[in-house]
């Protein structure tokens, strides 16, 4: 029998397949299981066809396998207490426990926790009435921003300019609960100006990693216009990141969250990602999430140098320092390839044909792909499809990497990507 690891990722989009990809170059590591996964992680490991958050199957699987260490994806298996479960069975597991995970699936909590320990944020209010938010909006300035307390997909959020958006908003959420329990509290809250950048460290609970920086695209249409998407690019680092900024940000926002949380008895591990926006104030948080962020895992986890399965060991042993976490002094750009129609309907089922003609310099990262089993064929199966990387010495050079690879390329039917990802 190999003493080498048996590893769990749990989650189906391009962000596990990344996960996946770089436990596979550990030399700790034999064999790899994602559930349920899709057809890029087919290709490198096993797929098990369980739901991420159906934790007593995946617990199940853990256990008759034996896996040695599972690694979370995605914040809705955090939310349900997957951590909490496997951490109560003595299994190493990736990941904040759910009280910790607060800090993305309750805005609420998060604004609490930054209020109560000067981190700087946008000054806010909370409701859980809807006659209440209403009388508020009418006292404050527009722009004004309102977001649900709970999970909503990325869509729980709102830049009201007007009485009139704020209050529909407030209706959608509170009243019509359009996204049900998650929008029955809201936050109110000042509209902040500046450059977003996104934040990544590990964390053993205590330790924090040297961080990175990385830039995402929310919007689906070049000039960050359109609806609001799950990320349709990103790039690393800021080309304005520097030293004293890095400083700046784990002194008066990551070392400040960490210590609170432990304070409370939640200490935090796995990875945080802190969605900062640099004001003339210095940086605040727009908020917390308590995983890698998709795209932003694709662009940076190919940054990473050191051996994710024996990071991910150390943090398990709250021994993150016992490891020097490096990143590569190198540029990363990721462009989403979407399928037409995304975030809304779109159809699935096109053959995904030619990724063989993609240059070997550019990684290639599943979201919504499947395998047929009778035909073997590679098909669309999902609203983001695939996340193509490339790492180059400077941002122009792994921009026009990828983008040269798809200037000839249509992969399949109703292709669909932004052309001005780190320009
Ligand atoms: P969030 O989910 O809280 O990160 O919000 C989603 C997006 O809304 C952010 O990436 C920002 O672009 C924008 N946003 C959120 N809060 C604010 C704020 N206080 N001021 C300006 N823009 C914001
Ligand atoms: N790219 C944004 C997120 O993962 O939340």
């Amino acid at each position: 029998m190999s003493d080498k690891l048996k590893i769990l990722v749990v989650g189906k989009g391009a962000r596990e397949h990344a996960l996946a990809w770089k436990v596979s170059q550990s030399s700790l590591v034999d064999d790899i299981f994602v559930a349920p996964g899709n057809g890029g992680t087919a290709e490198i490991a096993k797929n098990i066809d369980i739901s991420e958050t159906d934790i007593s199957r995946l617990l199940d699987f853990v256990l008759k396998e034996k896996i040695d260490v599972t690694i979370v994806g995605p914040e809705s298996s955090l939310e349900v207490g997957i951590v909490n479960l496997f951490r109560s069975r003595n299994l190493k597991i990736f990941g904040p426990t759910k009280e910790a995970a607060l800090i993305e699936t309750s805005k609420d909590f998060a604004k609490k926790l930054m209020v109560d320990n000067d981190i700087p944020t946008a000054d806010y209010k909370t409701f859980d009435s809807y006659a209440d938010a209403k009388e508020h909006i009418r006292l404050i300035k527009f722009p004004c921003v309102i977001k649900a307390d709970g999970l909503a997909s990325g869509k729980g959020v709102v830049i009201a300019n007007t009485y009139d958006e704020a209050n529909r908003f407030l209706y959608e959420q509170m009243i019509e609960e359009k996204f049900g329990s998650a929008g029955k509290k809201v936050i109110i809250e000042e509209f902040l100006i500046g450059e977003e950048v996104s934040v990544f460290t590990f964390v053993d609970g205590k330790n924090i990693s040297n961080v990175i920086a990385a830039c995402d695209y929310k919007k689906l249409l070049e000039g960050d216009l359109g609806p609001n998407t799950g990320g349709m690019g990103a790039y690393s680092p800021p080309t304005y990141w520097n030293h004293d900024l890095s400083e700046n940000i784990k002194n008066k926002i990551i070392y400040p969250t960490i210590n609170a949380l432990s304070n409370l008895g939640t200490p935090y591990s796995g990875i945080l990602y802190s969605g900062l926006i640099l004001t003339e104030n210095g940086p605040k948080v727009l908020e917390f999430n308590c995983r890698f962020g998709d795209p932003e895992a694709q662009t940076i986890l190919p940054l990473l140098k050191t051996d994710l399965a024996d990071l991910i060991l150390k943090i398990s042993d709250n021994k993150l320092n016992d490891i020097n976490v490096q990143w590569a002094d190198k540029n990363s750009v990721s462009i989403v390839l979407a399928s037409g129609g995304y975030p809304e309907k779109y159809v699935t089922g096109y053959t995904i044909d030619g990724i063989e003609e993609i240059s070997d310099s550019v990684l290639i990262f599943h979201a919504g792909t499947d395998i047929i089993p009778s035909s073997k064929l590679l098909v669309t199966n999902g609203g983001r499809v695939l996340t193509l990387t490339s790492l180059g010495n400077n941002l122009n050079d792994a921009r026009n990497k990828v983008y040269l690879n798809l200037s000839n390329n249509i992969l399949f039917e109703n292709m669909f990507y932004r052309k001005d990802i780190a320009i």
